[in-house]
């Protein structure tokens, strides 16, 4: 049963906590006192342990560090204004994790293990929660192979742990964004849709090309034809055309399929749009942009939350807009942030009480 797992808990002696200065916190620069940690051998996950936060010890030969097998999620905790601590629908990241480790040929973590785990872990290191705008814990779990031999197999051992870092906005003004034609990220079969290290680490050209030219991120296209729309480096992407928001579906599995995308949509909906997940390729997108119907688009992320994007551009053509005048976006952002911070009824239960 959740609640009652035995976790063995190593306390620091003195927080590091007073030395944090809370409003200069760039994103995942900063972790808490404690971290959990669970170790997984001889075919099953051993006791958790949650102490201090500190670094690991391994061998060269470690697996993951040759081929890959590593995988994580990101997920926030909020307090809202009576000082209660909340996270932001953990379950679904839970799940999306499990779909991960499964694509990875790793063991899937039972749900006590990562819901409970990660809820006692925030619990300890509650302080940490910012109550800053627009400023969040954001949570870490991850998982990679610990087998120390360099054969291509799959690890027997692994470590799950969780670190928490007390964070500010990802992007903290509209950004800018270069349509992707050169590099992959994903095609249908490959690992698109989970949080595996290697996604990011195979983005990471791309975007620093695309950063030498002025620009943020990169919007990634498809393999074959460079024009089907799949997600922002850091982000799903959404559309508004006309009175409809649209953002690229999930069914190639070739984008990740966001827990933001999800409250994105349900809340899009909620205020009364249309939202269309369906194939979108850069020609509709010109032509509506063209036409003046492309009225706004931005990314959703849990590091990102909502990102307005003022200008995209696609060859030599730049399209610019300006996020001043958004009404859809904007509400979009205040509802989220509004029930997260729990100024708004949580209607769809999306807040996990620590
Ligand atoms: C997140 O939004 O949590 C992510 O994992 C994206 C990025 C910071 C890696």
């Amino acid at each position: 049963m959740l609640g009652v797992m035995d976790i063995q808990v190593k306390k620091v002696s003195r927080s590091k906590i007073s030395e944090t200065d809370f409003n200069n916190l760039p994103f995942g620069k900063y972790f808490t006192d404690h971290m959990l940690e669970v170790d997984y051998a001889d075919g099953a996950w051993k006791k958790p342990q949650i102490r201090p936060y500190q670094a690991l010890s391994f061998e060269p030969s470690l697996a993951a560090l040759h081929y890959g097998q590593a995988i994580f999620e990101g997920i926030k905790a909020y307090r809202n204004a009576q000082g209660e601590a909340f996270i932001f629908r953990p379950e679904d990241n839970f799940r999306r994790f499990n779909q991960s480790a499964d694509r990875m040929e790793m063991p899937a973590v039972p749900e006590e293990i990562f819901m409970e785990g990660m809820r006692r872990l925030v619990e300890i290191d509650k302080d940490w929660i910012p109550s800053k705008k627009d400023y969040s814990l954001y949570i870490r779990p991850f998982m990679f192979a610990t087998d120390q031999v360099i054969g291509v197999r799959p690890s027997e051992t692994y470590k799950f742990i969780i670190i928490l870092s007390p964070t500010g906005p990802y992007y903290a003004s509209p950004m800018k964004i270069y349509v992707e034609e050169k590099y992959t990220r994903a095609a249908p079969g490959g690992v698109g849709f989970a949080k595996n290290a290697g996604n990011y680490g195979a983005s990471l050209k791309a975007s620093a090309e695309a950063k030498a030219k002025g620009y943020d991120q990169v919007l990634w296209t498809d393999a074959f034809e460079h024009k089907w729309l799949q997600e922002v480096g850091t982000m799903n992407v959404f559309f508004l055309i006309g009175n409809k928001a649209v953002t690229p579906s999930l069914e190639e599995g070739t984008i990740l399929e966001g827990v933001t995308r999800d409250s994105a949509i349900t809340v899009l909906r909620d205020m009364g749009l249309t939202v269309e997940e369906r194939r979108i390729d850069i020609d509709e997108l010109i032509a509506a942009y063209r036409a003046g119907t492309l009225k706004e688009v931005f990314g959703t992320g849990t590091a990102a939350t909502i990102s307005l994007i003022r200008e995209l551009r696609y060859k030599d053509l730049v399209m610019t807009f300006d996020t001043e005048t958004w009404k859809v976006s904007t509400a979009l952002k205040k509802t989220l942030t509004s029930i997260r911070e729990g100024l708004l009824a949580d209607t769809h239960g999306w807040m996990f009480r620590v």
